[in-house]
């Protein structure tokens, strides 16, 4: 009877949501249409290339390849201007006490993110030495929902997708998870992620005693 834990990033260990959605509205201005904080809502969980094909879908903009790629690299510099700035004060209250106590019961956790950012964030908030493995954007071929993602998670903690918990907040993350036949934690708006198996506002929210059930259930 043994479990593990795939902690998705953004949303749920940090907010970079909104550092996303400054860059992004950046390449909205230039190309001169409006993009708000509910466009931006369609994006959590999303590949960066899948990204930008919403946006350009929303300013109903079609362009060449080529100009898609530079759009991509200018886009994640912007980004990267945003989380080389961020610090362990960015880190969502209850995460650090969420894997001090998986720590201290001994169950591993991993990362399982869509971002290429992914180690460069955990890194900037001190976090990246904490996990037992991490599988980002660049690892994986098939964006969530496919389960890709949350499966090579679970090979390197050594564990059936059965034994598997994933943290995840956003819609396409909770599916892949259900995907992966793993055991879904939706972090955020109960009605939006009314697809999980449990639901918490945050991660201050999780009971001391959630994993030692889980156990005994499994
Ligand atoms: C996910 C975010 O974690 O990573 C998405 O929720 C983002 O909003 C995706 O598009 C890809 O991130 P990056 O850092 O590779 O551009
Ligand atoms: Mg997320």
């Amino acid at each position: 009877n043994k479990i593990g834990v795939i902690f998705d990033l953004d949303g749920v260990i940090v907010d970079t949501a909104k550092y996303h959605y400054l860059a992004w509205k950046e390449l909205a201005d230039d190309l001169g249409f409006e993009f708000t904080e509910k466009h931006n809502e369609l994006l959590k969980g999303v590949s960066r290339v899948r990204s930008l094909e919403i946006l350009l879908g929303i300013g109903n903009i079609s362009i060449s390849e080529e100009k898609k790629q530079e759009y991509l690299v200018s886009k994640n510099e912007e980004y990267l201007g945003y989380i080389t700035k961020m610090g362990a004060n960015e880190i969502l209250p209850g995460a650090s006490e969420l894997l001090d106590a998986l720590d201290n019961v001994g169950i591993k956790y991993v990362l399982g993110s869509a971002s290429k950012n992914a180690p460069l964030i955990l890194k900037q908030i001190g976090l990246y030495d904490r996990f037992a493995g991490i599988v980002d954007g660049n690892s994986v071929s098939k964006a969530k929902p496919d389960p890709e993602v949350f499966l090579i998670g679970a090979e390197k903690l050594n564990l059936t997708p059965k034994q598997c918990v994933v943290f995840e907040d956003a819609i396409a993350g909770i599916e892949a998870a259900k995907n992966a036949n793993m055991i879904s934690v939706g972090i955020g708006d109960e009605n939006t992620l009314k697809e999980a198996d449990y639901n918490f506002n945050n991660l201050t929210e999780v009971p001391s005693d959630f994993f030692e059930k889980l156990v005994t259930l499994n």
